[in-house]
C-alpha cells in the first residue's frame, strides 16, 4: 500500500508528505535550467535575482550554448555537473520539461520549481501528469508548474523573477497565483512588510498548501504564514493539515455561484462559500477579507500575545477615540474600566482639559511628552494588557517625532504586550508610520485596520487554547440501516416522514411522539392512546415532497373533534391544490414548543460529509444564518458551530425560552453516524428549549 500524499513511499503511513522540501530553502547548490544571457527572458532573470540577492551557495546556470552566464560557468545539461544538486529551478519551454525532470532523476535532484506554463492549466493533463509519476517514483517534490518561482530570506534565496528589493521579515506567503505574488512582493516593500519566504504553488501538481504550512510549522525563522488560495485540490487531504503557527487565509471566490442545485436546504446551502468558511475554522486558520487584512493580520503576528483582557486607547482626539472604542466592542475587545486607577496612572500625562478614562485623551496640548509618557505608562504597568496609540495629524506635534517616541518607549519595556498604532493624517504620518512599522510596531493609516490587527491576536489565542479533539461517530445501528436499505430496494431516493423520524431516532436524535395513521377512525384512537394532544397533522404521501404548499400540513390541533375535522380540510386542500396525489394517509406528531432550528447533512464534492447549523424554519431561507462543519467532528466543535451563526444570542435566550446547546450538539454528533448511507439530511425544525432538542420534522434523501 503506498502513501496518499507522496505515492512513492510504502509506508502506508496516509496523512504524511514523505517528500524532504528543506531542498527548496536551505539548498547548497541551485541549477537554473534555461537560464539565458539574453535579459529580456525568465531564465535570465531568475539566474540574476539567485546572483544579485546574495545567495551564498553553488549557482549552476544549465544552458546548452554558453560557457558562463552572469560569471557563473554555465553546464549545458545538470548531467555534466559532477556534484549533488538540491534545487532545480525550471525555465525551459514546456516541450523540454519532461526531460529535464528524468535527468533531476538521474542526478537523485529532491526539489524543483517548474516554472513553465503550458500544462494543467491549458488542459495539459497528460504531461502533467507524467511530471508527478517521475516526481513520485523518484521522490522529488515539485513546486508548481506556472510559477513565479520561490524566495527564502535566511539563506537569501532569491529564485524568482519577481523583484529584487525585498523587506527581510518572518512571514511566509504562499500563493497560488504567481502574477499576484509579484505584485504583492514589491507592495509589500512599499508597506514596509518584511518577508521571509515566498513560495508561488501555480497548478499544485506536488506541492501544496498543506505541505508547505507543515514545513513552515518547524521554521524558526517563520512567525506567520500567510495564503493567497482560490481553490483547493484535495479537500480531505487538506483537512488533515496540521497548525503550529497563525496561518491566514485569504480564500477568493466567495460568491454561492458553486453551489450545486440541491433538494434540501442543507445542500444547496454548503454549496456556497460557508464550506470553506467551516474548514479554516475547524482547521484553526484565520481567514482575512482582503490584502490589506491579511498583511495587517501578518504584521500582528511580530507582536507578543496578550496576557490578558484588558486594553488602554491612548488618543490625542475625542472622536476618533469614541470611533475606535466602537470598533473595540463589535471586536469584542474589553476597555480597561478602573477610572481611579487610570486617573492615578495617566493624569501627568495631559493637560487638566485631558480626559484620563479610557479612552486616554491626552488632546492636542498633550505632545510628543504627553505620548511618551502615556506610552510608557501603558507598556509597563502590568495591569494593562494592551494598547492601542491613536493619532490624529495636527499642526502642533510631528508624527514622525510620535513615532519615534512611541519606538523608544516600547524598546524600553521590553516589548511584552501588543500595541498597535494608528495615524490619521498626510504625508507626515505617511512617514511615521513607515518608521513605525519599519520598527515592528504594527501601525495602520485607519482605526478599523489597528483593531482588527489586535483582534486577530485574541482569536489565535483562543484557538491555540483549544484541546485536540479525535472523534469517531460509530457505526449507525443495524435497524436504521436496514429501513434505508428497504427505501433503496423500493427504488425511492428519499424517506417517508414517518421512516426519516425511525431512522434519526434510532441513531439518537430525540423526535416527538407520533404515529401514522391510515385513515381519520385511527388517528383519532391512536392520538388518544399516545395522549399527543395539542398535535401537528402532515400527509403521508410519496408523491407530495413540500407538504405546506399543498395544503399538507395543519398544526395545534386540540382533540379528537378538531382532528376529524381537520383531516376533512386537509383531504379537501389535497385534492384541490394536487389532484391525483396518492395518499398513504397522515403523520400525528406531538406539539412541542421551542426556538426553531435546522440541522443538516450534505455531501460536500471537496471535503465529504457536512453539517450545518442555524436558525430554522421560515428564517433558513429569509437569514439564511446558517454555519457548517467537516465532519467528522466532536462535542467542543459542535457547540463552536452553534456559537457561530450570527443570530446565536436568540439561542441564549428568546421570548422566555432559550436553547439547550447541548441536546443542540448531541443531535450534530448523532446525525454524523449516517453520512455513509444518506445524501442530505435535513432537520427542520429541531425544537429546542431547556426541555431538551427534538427533531420534529426531518427529510432524508439517499
Ligand atoms: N536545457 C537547458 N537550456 C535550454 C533547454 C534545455 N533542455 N532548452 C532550451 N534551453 C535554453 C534556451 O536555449 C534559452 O536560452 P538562450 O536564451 O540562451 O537561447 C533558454 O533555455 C530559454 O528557452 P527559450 O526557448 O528561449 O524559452 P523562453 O525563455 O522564451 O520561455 C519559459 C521559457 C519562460 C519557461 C516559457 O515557456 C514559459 O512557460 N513562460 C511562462 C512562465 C510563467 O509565466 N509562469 C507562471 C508564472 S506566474 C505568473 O502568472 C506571473
Amino acid at each position: 500500500m503506498s502513501c496518499a500524499d507522496c505515492g512513492s513511499c510504502n509506508t502506508g503511513d496516509e496523512g504524511v508528505f514523505h517528500k524532504d522540501l528543506s531542498g527548496f530553502f536551505t539548498p547548497k547548490v541551485v541549477a537554473v535550467v534555461g537560464a539565458s544571457a539574453n535579459k529580456s527572458k525568465i531564465g535570465y532573470q531568475i539566474l540574476s535575482n539567485v546572483v544579485d540577492c546574495g545567495f551564498e551557495g553553488e549557482i549552476l546556470p544549465i544552458n546548452p550554448k554558453e560557457d558562463t552566464i552572469l560569471g557563473k560557468k554555465a553546464y549545458k545539461t545538470i548531467l555534466e555537473y559532477d556534484g549533488q544538486i538540491d534545487l532545480v529551478i525550471i525555465t525551459v519551454p514546456a516541450p523540454f520539461v519532461i526531460e529535464t525532470m528524468e535527468q533531476c532523476a538521474t542526478k537523485k535532484v529532491k526539489c524543483v520549481a517548474i516554472i513553465t506554463s503550458g500544462f494543467g492549466e491549458v488542459g495539459n493533463h497528460v504531461e502533467e501528469d507524467k511530471i508527478k509519476q517521475i516526481a513520485d517514483e523518484n521522490g522529488i517534490a515539485f513546486l508548481g508548474p506556472n510559477i513565479l518561482g520561490l524566495l527564502y530570506m535566511p539563506t537569501k534565496l532569491n529564485a524568482s523573477f519577481g523583484p529584487k528589493e525585498l523587506i527581510n521579515g518572518k512571514i511566509a506567503f504562499i500563493s497560488q497565483s504567481g502574477a499576484l505574488a509579484i505584485a504583492l512582493m514589491g507592495w509589500t516593500v512599499m508597506e514596509k512588510i518584511g518577508l521571509g519566504a515566498l513560495c508561488s504553488l501555480g497548478n499544485k501538481a506536488d506541492v501544496d498548501e498543506r505541505q508547505l504550512i507543515e514545513y513552515f510549522n518547524k521554521d524558526k525563522n517563520i512567525e506567520v504564514v500567510l495564503v493567497y488560495m482560490e481553490g483547493i485540490k484535495d479537500g480531505k487531504a487538506f483537512m488533515q493539515t496540521k497548525i503550529e503557527k497563525p496561518v491566514i487565509v485569504l480564500k477568493v471566490g466567495r460568491s454561492a455561484a458553486g453551489a450545486k442545485a440541491a433538494a434540501s436546504h442543507t445542500g444547496s446551502l454548503a454549496g456556497s462559500d460557508g464550506v470553506y468558511d467551516a474548514v479554516f475554522k475547524q482547521l484553526g486558520m484565520l481567514r482575512a477579507n482582503s490584502f490589506t487584512e491579511a498583511f495587517g493580520w501578518a504584521r500582528a503576528f511580530s507582536l507578543p500575545l496578550p496576557k490578558g483582557d484588558d486594553t488602554v486607547i491612548i488618543t490625542n482626539g475625542g472622536g476618533i477615540g469614541v470611533s475606535t472604542t466602537d470598533e473595540c466592542e463589535f471586536a469584542n475587545i474589553k476597555l480597561l474600566d478602573d477610572p481611579k486607577w487610570l486617573d492615578e496612572k495617566f493624569r501627568h500625562t495631559m493637560p487638566s482639559y485631558g480626559s484620563s478614562k479610557n479612552p486616554i485623551d491626552i488632546t492636542g496640548g498633550g505632545g510628543v511628552e504627553g505620548y511618551r509618557q502615556a506610552v510608557r505608562v501603558a507598556f509597563n504597568e502590568d495591569k494593562i494588557h494592551n494598547a492601542i496609540v491613536l493619532y490624529c495629524e495636527t499642526a502642533v506635534t510631528d508624527p514622525r517625532e510620535i513615532a519615534a517616541a512611541v519606538i523608544e518607549e516600547y524598546v524600553a519595556s521590553g516589548k511584552t504586550k501588543p500595541v498597535v498604532i494608528a495615524m490619521v493624517g498626510g504625508e507626515r504620518s505617511r512617514e511615521a508610520l513607515a518608521k513605525l512599522n519599519e520598527a515592528g510596531v504594527p501601525s495602520f493609516s485607519t482605526i478599523n485596520e489597528a483593531v482588527s490587527a489586535l483582534k486577530v491576536l485574541y482569536d489565535w489565542k483562543k484557538i491555540k487554547s483549544r484541546k485536540s479533539e479525535s472523534f469517531d461517530p460509530g457505526a449507525a445501528p443495524v435497524e436504521a440501516i436496514e429501513i434505508i436499505q428497504k427505501v433503496k430496494a423500493e427504488g425511492r431516493t428519499f424517506l417517508m416522514e414517518q421512516e426519516a423520524r425511525e431512522v434519526l431516532e434510532l441513531c439518537g436524535v430525540p423526535t416527538p411522539k407520533c404515529g401514522f395513521a391510515a385513515s381519520v377512525d385511527e388517528a383519532v384512537a391512536i392520538a388518544n392512546e399516545k395522549q399527543m394532544y395539542p398535535l401537528a397533522m402532515k400527509v403521508a404521501s410519496v408523491d407530495i415532497v413540500h407538504k405546506t404548499d399543498v395544503g399538507g400540513v395543519i398544526l395545534n390541533i386540540k382533540d379528537g373533534n378538531d382532528l376529524r375535522q381537520k383531516y376533512q380540510l386537509m383531504m379537501d386542500n389535497i385534492s384541490k391544490n394536487q389532484p391525483g396525489a396518492k395518499i398513504e394517509g397522515v403523520n400525528l406528531v406531538e406539539m412541542v414548543t421551542g426556538i426553531e432550528c435546522i440541522v443538516g447533512l450534505s455531501n460536500d464534492p471537496q471535503f465529504g460529509s457536512v453539517c450545518m447549523f442555524g436558525l430554522g424554519g421560515v428564517f433558513v431561507e429569509a437569514l439564511k444564518d446558517v454555519a457548517f462543519r467537516v465532519a467528522p467532528f466532536g462535542k467542543q466543535e459542535a457547540e463552536r458551530l452553534i456559537d457561530d451563526i450570527k443570530s446565536k444570542k436568540i439561542l441564549n435566550g428568546f421570548r422566555g425560552m432559550s436553547a439547550d446547546k447541548e441536546s443542540i450538539a448531541k443531535v450534530l454528533l448523532a446525525i454524523q453516524k449516517l453520512s455513509p448511507f444518506v445524501k442530505e439530511i435535513d432537520i427542520n425544525p429541531l425544537l429546542t428549549s431547556q426541555k431538551g432538542s427534538y427533531a420534529v420534522d426531518a427529510r432524508i434523501i439517499l
